[in-house]
């Protein structure tokens, strides 16, 4: 482009320049000053070229004015622009003149029949008895290349035709022909083709004018003609595929507006260099400015909805051939009535992502929840009478790239236009886009809005054009266990399920569980179905089939990372909003008879919980395996040792059972606090932590004050590292030591006598292991039953509250009956001594 023109400020000044020279005293006579003068055109150099009376004058690109010496014709004169610096001349009687800006003339009177100047003002055509002369200037010369060009004769309809226009293209002729029966027909040929014959194809309701552009990108050439058609339409024609050896072609076409624009007068076509076509016309007494911008936009494809600029000028403006385009792609218009001179270049329609370029843009990043989407609009824009236009917002999910429905919504109800008709507010549920870092696509039917100064309707937003992405979001790791909740069928989904066989009601409710997982969306191993029943509704009167749904917490390989609690609610409100907006729920056989008024409802059945809880754990068959195992371990271990030696204190094996198992419990729990940083975390460990330590410096006295004792020394001896371990497990509980004690299977490890002053020590300590652990512990536990959302309703909380109240029960027993014997036998530190007093 000229170098002339490198910002806009410059051409800014320049069009102001245009106007003050237009406008200058000796130009110009006293009346309006622009009622005569009329703009040709620009040069490739930014010079215009600028009728004035029956004169002409050139504006440089640096603002000075020159005079072309006044050419005298004897009718009209008509100039075109011929690059770099040619004026052609034409006169009424279709003769014609070159001159040069000096006013010389450089090619004297040539006749014609039509003559078409080339669409880059570099060189012109003429045709005269179907001999065809293009003319261009290489190197200061005129270069004449004449063909004669004809019809295949042999077809008897070519006989007939006529050439009505011809077009110097790029690198080819273009040629409309009219035929006697009043079609109208293209024909294209390249200047080095090496046949002569012309081939035609038909052009569809042709009425004119017509311009075409050659398109040459990536060294694909191609042909575009813009006509109006008899019925008031812009018709688009394509052309590709020319053959230099036959002059055969593909041509397409297409309508430019899907409704009836109507032009009330004449319409006018500019070529605009790499655009396209700028289009004048009125409709409804305004002028219209129509650009299409075909170098960027593919107004062939069907899911392509293009857009243009329109004028709506209040000064009802006579229309005129009165714009023209600058090198640089700027087009300015001079008015009759001189008021201003209009820049064009901005209003180009660029190809955008959605294919919509009546669509200024439209957000593609929203946040979870978002209730409106905003569409903004090049031009203003109004509703539509149309009632059906839809808007639907699908999710596409990323392990399967399924596109799902989750909304459609009329257009009539819920977009509202905004006050200033530049955009359009679209309302939507907040369950809408409830998942981070996810893709969903909106799709909108066509003709949901018009232009408001024109009979144009708006095509929508063909599906996956409009893309938009959720942020990403951490949810935090909650104190999370599986949700009840009860959902139901309508009486129309209760009839139909009444009467399938059991079989298909296990289907039924399976599939039913797979569409609602896909639908909330979340994983589908967190959603179960475990109870159908029938459900009596009061107000209805009939029963209804309810159906009790699981919903359990994400786990680490889970995509939808919600809590139970959120997904709840996800799952209540899509079937809430199904009540008056489509969701894919109503698509669905297995869903959509869901009942919408009743929703998700909570189930606060304590019973139900457990009853899922314990379904859940068996359905884990690890815990429940390993559970048998150590259960059977145990058994065959008292058994055992009652085989072996019948008096031993055999139930030992069950009390230290019951010690490792409380000890593995209080320290689960306390990490399941850690992990939901409850308040009640520290005193549990404070709990747990000093009976630890006071169980150690029991046992280790215990340890310093046996081996001095002469009797049991032998013993220690021998079993130092047995009872070094069991001195470190009996932190948990002192207690354990009396498994030293025990007589267990005879084992001489197992028949040590500990003194009366130990027996002492590990009774104390155990009584104080009630006071400072069991009980406490018991009292967190029960606290945060009370005070947890999730209660005890689940087996793991259960059991472990259970084990801690057996412990502790067991432990207050011990310790009673000890106490009840100590005060009965004076001499009787505990039960061993009084056990072993009968053994011997
Ligand atoms: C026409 O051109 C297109 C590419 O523009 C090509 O794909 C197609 O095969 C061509 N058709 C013929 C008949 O040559
Ligand atoms: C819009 O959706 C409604 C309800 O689903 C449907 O009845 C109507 O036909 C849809 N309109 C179009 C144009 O598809
Ligand atoms: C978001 O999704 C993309 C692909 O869908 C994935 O690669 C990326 O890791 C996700 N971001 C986070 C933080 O999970
Ligand atoms: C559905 O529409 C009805 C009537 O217009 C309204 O009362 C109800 O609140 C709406 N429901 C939802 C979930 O928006
Ligand atoms: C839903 O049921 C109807 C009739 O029972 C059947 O024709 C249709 O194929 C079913 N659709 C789906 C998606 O299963």
């Amino acid at each position: 482009m000229s170098v002339i023109f490198r910002n806009n400020t410059s051409s800014i000044i320049f069009i102001v320049l245009v106007i003050i020279l237009i406008s200058c005293p000796p130009i110009q006579t006293k009346d309006d000053p622009f009622r005569n003068a009329k703009a040709i055109g620009a040069y490739d150099d930014g010079t215009i070229l600028v009728e004035v009376k029956d004169s002409l004058r050139l504006i440089y690109p640096n603002g000075t004015p020159h005079s072309i010496p006044k050419i005298h014709c004897k009718k009209k004169c008509h100039y075109h622009l011929l690059n770099p610096n040619y004026v052609i001349i034409t006169y009424d009687n279709n003769v014609g003149m070159i001159i040069d800006w000096k006013g010389s003339k450089i090619l004297k009177r040539f006749k014609y029949d039509k003559l078409s100047i080339g669409e880059k003002n570099d060189k012109f055509l003429i045709m005269r008895h179907n001999e065809f002369t293009e003319y261009h200037i290489e190197h200061g010369k005129i270069v004449k290349i004449t063909n004669s060009l004809h019809f295949d004769k042999s077809h008897k309809e070519h006989k007939e035709h006529k050439i009505t226009e011809i077009f110097s293209l790029d690198d080819a002729w273009g040629i409309t022909i009219s035929s006697e029966k009043k079609k109208s027909f293209f024909s294209i040929i390249k200047t080095e083709s090496k046949s002569k014959t012309l081939t035609t194809e038909e052009l569809e309701d042709f009425a004119g004018p017509s311009k075409c552009i050659t398109k040459n990108k990536n060294n694909d050439i191609q042909y575009y003609c813009l006509y109006r058609t008899h019925t008031h339409r812009l018709k688009l024609v394509n052309i590709k595929n020319l053959s230099l050896n036959d002059n055969t072609f593909d041509l397409t076409s297409t309508d430019l507006f899907q409704s009836d624009i109507s032009f009330e007068t004449k319409t006018f076509i500019h070529i605009m260099p790499n655009v396209g076509f700028l289009v004048e016309a009125t409709a409804k007494l305004n002028p219209k400015y129509y650009i299409f911008n075909i170098f960027e936009i593919d107004y062939f494809d069907p899911n392509n909805a293009f857009g243009e600029w329109i004028i709506n000028n209040n000064d009802n403006d006579f229309i005129d051939d009165n714009i023209f385009i600058l090198p640089n792609n700027k087009a300015i218009q001079i008015r009759k009535n001189g008021k201003y001179v209009n820049d064009l270049s901005s209003k180009i329609p660029e190809n955008n992502q959605y294919k919509n370029t009546h669509i200024k843009s439209v957000p593609n990043n929203v946040d979870i929840g978002t209730t409106t989407l905003k569409i903004t609009f090049l031009n203003a824009i109004t509703s539509t009478t149309t009632t059906a236009a839809n808007i639907s917002i699908y999710y596409k999910n990323k392990n399967s790239n399924e596109i799902i429905l989750r909304q459609k919504l009329l257009c009539k109800k819920h977009c509202t236009i905004s006050d200033d008709d530049y955009s359009l507010t679209i309302d939507i549920p907040k369950i809408t886009f409830n998942m981070p870092n996810t893709t969903y696509y909106v799709e909108i039917d066509d003709d949901f809005v018009k232009y408001k100064y024109d009979l144009i309707t708006i095509p929508g937003i063909k599906k996956e054009n409009w893309i938009i992405n959720t942020p990403d979001y951490k949810y935090s790791n909650e104190d999370d266990k599986f949700k009840l909740g009860n959902l139901r069928l309508n009486s129309i989904g209760t009839e139909e399920f009444d009467k399938l066989s059991d079989a298909d009601k296990d289907y039924f409710s399976d599939q039913m569980r797979i569409e609602l997982s896909k639908n909330i969306p979340v994983d589908y191993s967190r959603i179960k179905i475990n109870d159908k029943k029938y459900e009596f509704d009061m107000t209805l009167g009939v029963n209804l089939y309810k159906f009790l749904i699981q919903i359990d917490p994400p786990n680490e390989y889970s995509d939808n990372k919600k809590s139970t609690k959120q997904v709840f609610e996800d799952l209540n409100s899509l079937i809430i909003t199904s009540q008056n907006l489509t969701t894919n729920l109503d698509y669905n056989n297995y869903t959509k008879n869901i009942d919408k008024d009743y929703g998700l409802k909570e189930a606060s059945d304590t019973l139900a919980e457990l009853k899922a809880s314990l379904n859940n754990f068996i359905a884990d068959r690890r815990y429940l395996i390993i559970i048998i195992v150590c259960l059977i371990l145990i058994a065959m271990l008292y058994f055992y040792g009652r085989y072996k030696n019948k008096k031993g204190t055999n139930i030992i094996v069950f009390k230290v059972a019951l010690i490792i198992i409380d000890l593995i419990n209080d320290i689960r729990f306390i990490i399941k606090l850690k992990t939901i940083s409850s308040g009640l975390f520290i005193p549990s460990v404070l709990f747990l932590l000093f009976p630890f330590i006071l169980n150690v410096f029991f046992a280790i006295a215990i340890f310093k004050f046996e081996i001095q004792n002469s009797i049991n020394s032998e013993w220690f001896k021998n079993y130092i590292k047995p009872v070094a371990i069991a001195t470190i497990l009996s932190s948990g509980d002192i207690e354990l030591l009396h498994i030293f004690d025990s007589n267990f299977g005879g084992f001489k490890i197992f028949s040590v006598k500990f003194s009366p002053k130990t027996l002492n020590l590990i009774f104390w300590g155990g009584f104080l292991n009630i006071i400072l652990e069991n009980l406490p512990q018991l009292v967190i536990q029960i606290l945060y039953a009370i005070n947890s959302s999730s209660g005890i309703n689940d087996v793991t909380a259960l059991f472990t509250l259970i084990i801690s109240i057996i412990v502790f029960l067991v432990s207050v027993i011990e310790c009673s009956y000890h106490i009840f014997m100590n005060n009965k036998n004076e001499n009787h530190v505990g039960i061993h001594i009084v056990e072993r007093d009968i053994k011997h």
